[in-house]
């Protein structure tokens, strides 16, 4: 049986990998994860039973502990997630996103190195680092141009983005100056369930159903791609078995969408699911509010996916429009789950610890 390590593995996307993992894989899997604002034990609840999972909560800038772990699970593939992921954030505070996201990517790399290097024979031959990032590391794209590919240029805009741009150039070091065997992936915006309520989906779908206004920046013109969170974990499960060593590659949903028009779209929705109004509220779409727009906002992201497609046979197979859908109804199922994290989230603020 193999072992992954998964780092982040309580957050958005990396819950939606050991889910996905535990059906379709054979694998053991660790999931590193110390338990920020962002990650919750609730959001693994219907697998953590399973005597393949294991939760460790361990922060990856503790270098001494990952070293432990290396040697207690000696896992044969290392799927890195764990990150400072809200751009809003690490404009407020952005140290943290320098700690955790460039910091904390050197000592899982030290750390996996020094694991590496006294592999032999087939786990050697076996072993991966696998870093999730994101298409945010390109930067800023005009409405004309032409998407990202893996060759594009890294320019990225705000901290979150520059932070995690720094980490794909030390992956990249460490495969080419020791030869750690490394993949990296740059996907575009992820949407669905167990998505943490600040992010601008699930923000818009429970601010619509609780009747508080729906924040727009600007005028809501900027573009992304946007691709189901399964889709990801799918697209992940295929490169970390058989990317080739070295490469990078580009994930994304072929579903570009102003921002706008994705606040509408949730919008239609609810009215199509007729989920009754606020009191007050007689439309959904009453509520969105254009407010000052983020600073260094980029216009526009987009991802050229066909090496990933080609060399892997990976493509999405959810639409926007299917997604959105399960989505809302998901977000209108789980109203325990987003008041707990909501709640958890608030009492670190106020230094209480989290409850979830
Ligand atoms: N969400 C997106 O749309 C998107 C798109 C492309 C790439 N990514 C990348 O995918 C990864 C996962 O994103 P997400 O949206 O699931 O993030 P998330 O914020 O939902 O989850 C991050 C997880 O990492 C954990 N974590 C944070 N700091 C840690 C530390 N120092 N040590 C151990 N664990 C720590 C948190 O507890 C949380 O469980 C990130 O690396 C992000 O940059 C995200």
């Amino acid at each position: 049986m193999q072992t992954v390590m998964v780092t982040g593995g309580a957050g958005f996307i990396g819950s939606a990998l050991i889910r996905h993992l535990i059906t379709h894989d054979t694998c053991r899997i660790i999931n590193v994860d110390c338990l920020t604002y962002a990650g919750h034990t609730a959001t693994l609840q219907d697998i953590d039973q399973d005597p393949r999972y294991q939760l460790e909560q361990v922060d990856i800038r503790d270098r001494p502990a990952l070293d432990r772990l290396f040697s207690t699970w000696q896992p044969d593939i290392v799927v890195h997630l764990a990150a400072e992921s809200h751009v809003d954030r690490s404009i407020d505070g952005p140290a943290v996103f320098i700690d955790t996201n460039i910091v904390g990517v050197f000592n899982l790399l030290e750390a996996a190195r020094h694991w590496y290097e006294g592999l032999e024979g087939e786990s050697r031959e076996r072993f991966r680092f696998h870093h999730v990032s994101t298409d945010e590391v390109f930067g800023d794209l005009s409405p004309d141009a032409a998407p990202f590919s893996e060759t594009s240029s890294y320019a990225p805009s705000s901290p979150y983005a520059a932070s995690k741009a720094s980490a794909d150039h030390l992956v990249r070091a460490w495969q080419r100056t020791y030869g750690l065997p490394t993949l990296i992936t740059n996907c575009s915006n992820n949407y669905g369930p167990w998505h943490f309520p600040e992010k601008l989906i699930p923000l818009v779908i429970l601010n619509a159903i609780q009747g508080r206004a729906i924040p727009v920046y600007g005028e809501g013109h900027q573009i992304r791609d946007w691709l189901f969170v399964e889709d990801h974990a799918r697209a992940l499960h295929r490169v970390m078995h058989e990317g080739v060593i070295g490469s990078s590659y580009n994930i994304g949903g072929h579903e570009e969408r102003r921002n706008i028009d994705v606040v509408t779209t949730i919008c239609d929705v609810l009215e199509r699911l007729e989920v009754p109004h606020p009191e007050g509220v007689t439309r959904f779409h009453d509520l969105i509010t254009h407010v000052a727009d983020r600073p260094g906002h980029d216009r526009r992201y987009a991802i050229d996916a066909s090496h990933i497609e080609r060399e892997l046979g990976w493509r999405p197979q959810e639409s926007f429009e299917s997604g959105i859908e399960k989505t809302v109804r998901w977000f209108l199922n789980h109203g325990d789950w987003c008041q707990g994290v909501e709640n958890a989230d608030t009492r670190q603020r106020q230094g209480l610890g989290a409850t979830a």
